[in-house]
This record gives C-alpha cells, sequence and structure tokens, in this order.
C-alpha cells in the first residue's frame, strides 16, 4: 500500500534487484510487433532509404503536429546538421546549458561555432533567465535541452530569440512527448531532434535520431545533407553532405514503438506519480514536479528520467546500490564545462551545485510498482537511519 512504504520503524525488508535499466526489455516490450516489422523489412530487402523510414517520418511528423519529420543516424548528427541549416558556423556562438549530454556542445564544436554555457533552473533545465547577459554580436543560436522529458520555458526563450535575432535549435533528444503550453517539445524552434538511444522512450535496437520541422526547406536540406548531399528526388548532388540515413530497419521497430508511445508516457507518468507520493515524507530528497499540476502551470512532462537531488547524494547512492538498486548519475555526475579535456574555462557555480546532488532513479516501463516502492522504501530506510 502506498502509505505503508515510508516505514516508521526499522524493519526487515526483502532484498530485491532493480536494475536502473533492462536493456532486454527495449526488444521484450513488443516483442511480437517488432519481430514481424523486422521480418517484414528484411524479407523485402528493405534497408536504406525505404518504405519503413518514409512513413515512421510521417507518423512522427504527425504525433509531433509538425508538417516533416526526417530519420538521422543518431540525434548528435541531428543536432550538427540542424545547426549547419540555421547557419551557425565558424566565429558563431552558441548558448546552451552545461547539464546536458556532451553531445550537444560537439555538434556547436563540429560546426565550427563555440559553446557559451548558462546556468540552469531549480528544474535542471536551461535557465531562460540567464542568457540575455551572455548574448554578444557573435550569437548566433540558443540551444535549449529538454531534459528529463520536460520542456523548457520556451516563451521566454523565444521572446530572447526573437529579439535578438537568434535561432533556436532544441535538443530534444529526451524530450519526445513532452509539451509546454500545449505544445510539443521540439516544435519551437528552426527544428527538433530527438534520440532513439535504446534507453530513451523510443528506443530503437542500435542508434537512431530524427530532426523535426514545420519548414519544408529545412526538411529538403536536412535530407540532402544526411544523405550525401544528393536531392532525394532525382539523386544530383547538390550539396556536400554526409551519411547520416535512419536505417530502415530501425524505422520499421519505431513504428512498432511510436504506436505504443502514448501508452508509455501514461506508464511513466503513473510511476512519476508514485515515486512522488512515496517519498513526499523524505525531506533530503527534492523531486521533480508530480505530474499532476496545478491548473496554469505549463508543463506536461514525460519522465523520460527520474532525477532527483539528494543530501549525501554518493553515500545514498551506494546504500541503493548494496541493496540491489542501480542508479545513474546523468553524464557521469559532471556537466559539460567538467571534463578537463575539454579546455573549457567557464564557471557554473548554480549548476555545479545542482549536479554535485542529482541523482537518476529507475524510471522505465520494465519497473513495476513493487519496484518502485521497494526503490522508495530502501530510500526511507537510508535517512532513517540518519
Ligand atoms: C540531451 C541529449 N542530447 C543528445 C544526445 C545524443 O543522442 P544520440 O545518442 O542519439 O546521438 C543524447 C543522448 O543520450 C541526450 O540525452
Amino acid at each position: 500500500m502506498l502509505e505503508s512504504v515510508i516505514p516508521s520503524s526499522r524493519r526487515v525488508i526483502a532484498r530485491r534487484d532493480v536494475p536502473f535499466f533492462r536493456y532486454p526489455h527495449v526488444f521484450a516490450q513488443h516483442r511480437a510487433e517488432v519481430e514481424r516489422a523486422l521480418l517484414g523489412a528484411a524479407q523485402a530487402g528493405a534497408y536504406i532509404l525505404q518504405a519503413d523510414l518514409r512513413a515512421f517520418e510521417d507518423e512522427l511528423a504527425a504525433f509531433c503536429g509538425v508538417r516533416c519529420a526526417v530519420g538521422v543516424g543518431n540525434a548528435t548528427d541531428g543536432l550538427e546538421l540542424n545547426l549547419r541549416v540555421a547557419g551557425v558556423g565558424p566565429g558563431s556562438e552558441v548558448l546552451l546549458p552545461a547539464h546536458t549530454f556532451v553531445a550537444t556542445a560537439e555538434a556547436v564544436v563540429a560546426v565550427g561555432a563555440t559553446p557559451v554555457f548558462a546556468e540552469i533552473g531549480p528544474d535542471h533545465l536551461i535557465d531562460a533567465n540567464d542568457l540575455e547577459h551572455r548574448i554578444t554580436p557573435r550569437t548566433r543560436a540558443i540551444m535549449p535541452a529538454q531534459l528529463n522529458g520536460r520542456t523548457a520555458d520556451m516563451d521566454t526563450i523565444g521572446a530572447i530569440a526573437q529579439h535578438h535575432g537568434l535561432a533556436v535549435v532544441e535538443d530534444s533528444a529526451q524530450g519526445l512527448g513532452s509539451r509546454f503550453r500545449g505544445r510539443m517539445a521540439g516544435t519551437f524552434g528552426i527544428a527538433g531532434v530527438f534520440s532513439f538511444y535504446p534507453a530513451k522512450m523510443l528506443g530503437a535496437l542500435g542508434d537512431g535520431g530524427a530532426v523535426i520541422t514545420d519548414h519544408d526547406d529545412t526538411a529538403r536540406a536536412l535530407r540532402e545533407l544526411r544523405d550525401h548531399g544528393r536531392d532525394e528526388h532525382t539523386g544530383e548532388v547538390v550539396r556536400w553532405g554526409r551519411n547520416s540515413r535512419l536505417d530502415n530497419l530501425q524505422a520499421a521497430v519505431l513504428r512498432v514503438k511510436l504506436r505504443h508511445v502514448t501508452e508509455e508516457i501514461a506508464r511513466r507518468r503513473e510511476l512519476a506519480r508514485r515515486y512522488g507520493r512515496n517519498l513526499s515524507a523524505v525531506r533530503e530528497v527534492l523531486l521533480p514536479p508530480l505530474p499532476d499540476v496545478a491548473p496554469g502551470d505549463p508543463h506536461m512532462d514525460v519522465f523520460q528520467n527520474y532525477e532527483i537531488e539528494a543530501e549525501r547524494r554518493d553515500d545514498l547512492r551506494a546504500f541503493l546500490a548494496e541493496h540491489g538498486v542501480g542508479t545513474l548519475l546523468q553524464w557521469g555526475g559532471k556537466g559539460v564545462h567538467q571534463f578537463p579535456a575539454l579546455g573549457i574555462r567557464q564557471r557554473l557555480p548554480r549548476t555545479d551545485a545542482i549536479l554535485s546532488r542529482s541523482l537518476m532513479l529507475p524510471m522505465n516501463t520494465s519497473l513495476t510498482d513493487d519496484e518502485v516502492d521497494y526503490v522508495t522504501e530502501q530510500i526511507g530506510e537510508f535517512y532513517a537511519a540518519g
């Protein structure tokens, strides 16, 4: 029962194993449908730029409420191609958070531009109020990372971008299905990028990504760039490009997953609700907002991850590991600016403080309610022990 989850007195809880993520689940979850899709594509010899890819692109665009989707090899490539289409290149600066996968900044560096990091706010997303004083004559774009299945304050970011003539390039690798004022992550700027890395909400059996956009010209340019600069109808090379196509077999799998994504989101929100209720009395942890938000709150979160802040974070993590619970420090616990090899000189004390307390609890649809209860019981035990 929910009410009895946090023990008021010490008692023995039977040990369980709750891994952070179960990779076999990515295949097992909709196995019969996935097998049929894979076999169908393989038997048809449909491997590269084939019908499943086109159908998946149309279905993804419809799901997001935009005109076009373009499948690419992975989200990192999608971000880089997107920046190129947005005209970001050598000499440009791009504003982004440091609490993101290095891929966000990597894409900026790959086009010859310079990443300029802004602080994150209490919701772990780029702080829209920390952008304007970092804008210089060289700034060309703002790249919010829609982390953990939550969308940043796109009202403020959009207004700043418009005022200063900047492009918005959304890294929505973790944001698929999340909304801000009813609009899906990925639909706010010139184009948005999703990752289909297996642990993502829409997980492929390998690498994959897509860029969504409402602009036909942008979509055409992206289709050319991902396929060696070739015009998709004539095959004529019309620009320098590269090879970064979403594999047709992965697209076949992703079509199956997309058909189930609404259930996937609903279940993640249910799990988040359970975590939130179970842990509400533990004052040493700071939780993401509950899924059921107050009227007027613009966010609809989908809980790609469940990232909490915790007192004595490292001790809690070790205690949970001892008791069979897998947790993860996102990016190994370091913001992009904290990898000395990258030579970034910026100081971001607010980001550092949040990162030093952040911890991701298991959050995926292989989790049972009992497993969530076990995880939260163990957290209660840890803090009860003092
Ligand atoms: C925020 C963010 N950006 C970019 C990426 C890169 O995605 P991919 O592995 O598809 O290149 C990821 C993947 O983990 C991510 O979480």
